[in-house]
């Protein structure tokens, strides 16, 4: 199924008119203001006890470049010094940054060690001291930037970028499936007593993310990693699984934990709000080297009971749940604001980051990937009327492209969401925000088009980037690499398909 690419619509009422014809209602508005025309998007808000710059977020975005003892290299500071000149004053977590070494996704990601300390001081300081370069000397004051804690859990890859090294919180009998452990392996269950020695680890990493002055720590809990697989743990016995309470004892333990040791330090937490099944390219679709259109993986309903999922139709979020937790967050923890995002990477991408041309271990989008960007913003607006008062980013903007300005700001300025925030998008074009603030065309040739690259070169191995628009990506040795590797698929895609 091809659909009609965003940057193929040349003007705004092009870009609505298409919306419409796909059924998806949300408000687009027809000029972007800048700060100086008193845009939404420049004005401030109070989280925690920081008054927020202005309402662009940028979201965590890891790119399997640090060294394999957990330090940044100079890839990863150029994105932290990206982050810092895009202009967006909430800056999410970074990247997702292990709180041990067993719990990377990659052997490359960052993680907390004592030797790692400082060379994390020097990327926030990077951080910080570009944002000073482009915006001024006082400019970090309304600036709050975060720390993304995470363990992988089921996706742990700390030693081999092509094996997966799981822990689990429970067995899954679709995932456990599809990621090869078997259903009676139970010595990748995290125990009790191990769960309780890795909450400590989050309040030691926290504890130093609020010496180097990291604004807040994201409790991680979205896309599957350990943190969002608690909190579908029904089957879990003992403390941290069962009924609501149990499922989201590991989230409570961890910000009671950090809420005492860190007195003063903010928390925030990125949430997969809803869940889907897994889903997988359909053999029979895939043609001339193209993976087929995604289709959910075979397995009944009801056996996928996904965080934020409808139980009787997994494919219909289901809010109850994720509105009870929010609340809690906000009455009980005190979280200071919630990136909120869907699904997962590994299993269902079409849910999480829309995209037109699908990752190597992806599949065709199943639905015009607008649908997916609309559903995302559709469910914050709902969450965000259902529990006010709690600081909320929303995710999946990027396929908007040249329209993401003309998005986000009815969505702020109708107060559907807080903060939007801006992932792929800011690869490809860092200072986007900037740019709209104050009031200069976009650089049309640096609008991200969902190539998925980014993606697929770190599931073949290879540092992640913006390949086809990033320079410094596109000349590295690595994108003679991720040619190689998408070549190899669409070889091996052929051969499978018989074309
Ligand atoms: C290369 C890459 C790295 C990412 N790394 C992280 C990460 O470290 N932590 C996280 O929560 N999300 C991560 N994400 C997801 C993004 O933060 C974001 O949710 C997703 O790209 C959708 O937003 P977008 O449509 O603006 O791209 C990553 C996404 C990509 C493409």
């Amino acid at each position: 199924m091809a659909y009609t690419r965003v940057g193929h619509l040349k003007t705004v009422d092009e870009f609505t008119a298409h919306l419409r014809s796909l059924g998806v209602d949300l408000p687009v508005d027809p000029a972007p203001l800048s700060a100086a025309e008193h845009s939404p998007m420049a004005q401030p808000l109070e989280v925690g006890d920081l008054n927020v710059g202005n309402r662009w977020c940028i979201h965590p975005m890891e790119g399997w470049d640090g060294t394999t003892d957990g330090k940044p290299t100079a890839h990863t500071t150029r994105r932290w010094v990206n982050f810092g000149r895009s202009g967006a004053k909430l800056i999410w977590g970074g990247e997702a940054y292990a709180v041990q070494p067993a719990g990377r996704a990659n052997p490359n990601q960052l993680y907390y060690s004592k030797d790692n300390i400082e060379p994390t001081r020097a990327l926030l300081n990077a951080l910080l001291e570009a944002h000073r370069e482009r915006f001024g000397a006082n400019a970090t004051d309304d600036l709050l930037v975060g720390l993304q804690l995470t363990h992988s859990g089921r996706f742990c890859r700390p030693n081999d970028k092509k094996k997966l090294e799981p822990r689990i919180a429970y067995h899954h009998p679709v995932l456990d499936r599809k990621f090869g452990i078997a259903a009676d392996d139970d010595s990748v269950v995290f125990t009790d007593d191990e769960i309780k020695r890795l909450i400590d680890d989050y309040i030691t990493a926290a504890k130093m993310a609020q010496s180097l002055g990291f604004g807040f720590v994201d409790v991680k809990h979205c896309h599957g990693y350990l943190g969002h697989e608690f909190l579908s743990a029904y089957t879990r016995p003992g403390p941290f699984g069962g009924d609501f309470e149990g499922r989201t004892r590991f989230m409570r333990d961890i910000v009671e934990g950090i809420n005492a040791e860190c007195p003063g330090l903010m928390i925030g937490v990125r949430l997969s709000l809803f869940d889907m099944p897994p889903f997988k390219p359909d053999p029979s679709g895939s043609v001339g080297g193209k993976l087929g259109p995604g289709i959910p993986d075979d397995h009944p309903a009801a056996e996928y009971p996904g965080f934020g999922c409808n139980r009787d139709n997994p494919l219909e979020p289901d809010l109850t749940e994720p509105v009870k937790l929010l609340e809690m967050m906000r009455d009980e923890l005190g979280i200071a604001a919630v990136n909120l995002s869907a699904g997962s990477p590994y299993y269902n991408p079409h849910i999480q980051r829309p995209a037109y041309f699908p990752p190597s271990d992806g599949y065709q989008p199943p639905e015009d990937p607008l649908v997916g960007c609309a559903r995302q913003i559709d469910i914050v607006g709902q969450v965000k009327q259902r529990v006010p008062g709690l600081p909320l980013v929303g995710t999946a903007y990027t396929y908007f492209q040249e329209y993401v300005p003309h998005i986000a700001q009815p969505q702020v300025r109708d107060d559907h969401v807080d903060f939007v925030g801006l992932g792929r998008m800011v690869l490809s074009y860092p200072d986007l925000p900037a740019d709209v603030l104050e009031g200069n065309e976009l650089k049309t040739k640096l609008i991200c088009r969902t190539f998925s690259d980014c993606t697929t070169a770190p599931r073949n191995g290879i540092i992640s980037g913006c390949y086809p628009l990033d320079d410094h990506y596109k000349k590295a040795p690595e994108a003679g690499e991720l040619k190689e590797a998408k070549a190899e698929l669409r070889i091996r895609l052929k051969q499978q398909a018989g074309t």
